[in-house]
């Protein structure tokens, strides 16, 4: 069994083969999918294909690059959205200061109330952090001295500081395709020291596909090549990391039931 632990299935690049998508990651053995938050409109499309497939859960969340449309988004409203019982996590929301769509103290603000709420609800945080170590380290790390939360580093490719730092406050760190690019040595040597007990393998579909995929459209059932690359860094199985991030997966998303997982 895999988890993909982050995709965005009600994006627009799914809509002509979503059945197929669906069978096809089946087919690869993943179980269940963790479809992420971009913008808090977009849920009800997100809750509508959870309520159709229970392998499917959803989170709620502004993505970084959307944080100037949507100035006015409070701690408040994610957690009254956040009620739904597939609503397992809070995210994504974050800091992307690599594409700096959004100005730096709007995505700042936005991503405060986005702690915020996963402090009062108790549901993890899905961190999209790119091109901005300090300011997220910064925030997060005194916002945790306050009131501790859970929560993933979605495709972590950052420093081996900035690692140790979210594995310091308790936080999980997912392996997308990135780990599996020719050029991401660097990531590779990070993902090496992180412990088992802290790993998640994602797609984020529809992008980042991996090698030997690199280029297409990504889909949940490519997590395999991500799993497969970072069993041989930890050098264990393919089978005991599957198994391994898979019960990550339901440990920190603990709204997420394994009733609804796929059974072969
Ligand atoms: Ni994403």
């Amino acid at each position: 069994m895999l988890v993909d632990s982050h995709c965005h299935l009600d994006f627009n690049d799914f809509e002509d083969d979503f059945e197929e998508m669906l069978q096809r990651a089946r087919e690869q053995g993943v179980t269940a999918m963790l479809n992420a938050g971009n913008n808090i409109d977009e849920l009800e499309k997100q809750l509508e294909i959870s309520e159709k497939y229970p392998f499917v859960y959803t989170a709620v969340g502004v993505h970084p690059h959307n944080a100037a449309e949507y100035p006015n988004v409070k701690a408040e409203d994610l957690i009254g959205l956040s009620t739904h019982k597939k609503v397992v996590a809070i995210g994504e929301c974050g800091l992307d200061y690599y594409y700096d769509y959004s100005p730096k103290d709007a995505q700042i603000k936005l991503l405060r109330e986005h702690v915020k709420a996963a402090q009062e609800t108790g549901l993890p945080l899905i961190i999209h952090n790119r091109d901005s170590d300090d300011d997220m380290m910064e925030v997060l790390g005194e916002a945790y001295e306050q009131k501790q939360f859970s929560g993933v580093i979605h495709c972590f490719s950052s420093s081996k500081k900035f690692a140790d730092f979210a594995l310091s406050i308790g936080f999980y760190l997912s392996a997308s395709g990135i780990i599996t690019f020719n050029k991401s040595n660097d990531i590779r040597e990070v993902f090496a020291e992180v412990p088992l007990d802290r790993l998640l393998v994602e797609t984020d579909a529809p992008y980042l596909a991996p090698v030997p995929v690199r280029g297409r459209r990504n889909e949940s059932a490519f997590v395999k090549y991500t799993a497969e690359k970072l069993a041989q860094i930890k050098n264990i199985s393919f089978e005991k990391l599957a198994e391994i991030t898979s019960n990550n997966f339901y440990k920190l998303f603990r709204k997420a039931s394994d009733k609804g997982r796929y059974e072969f």
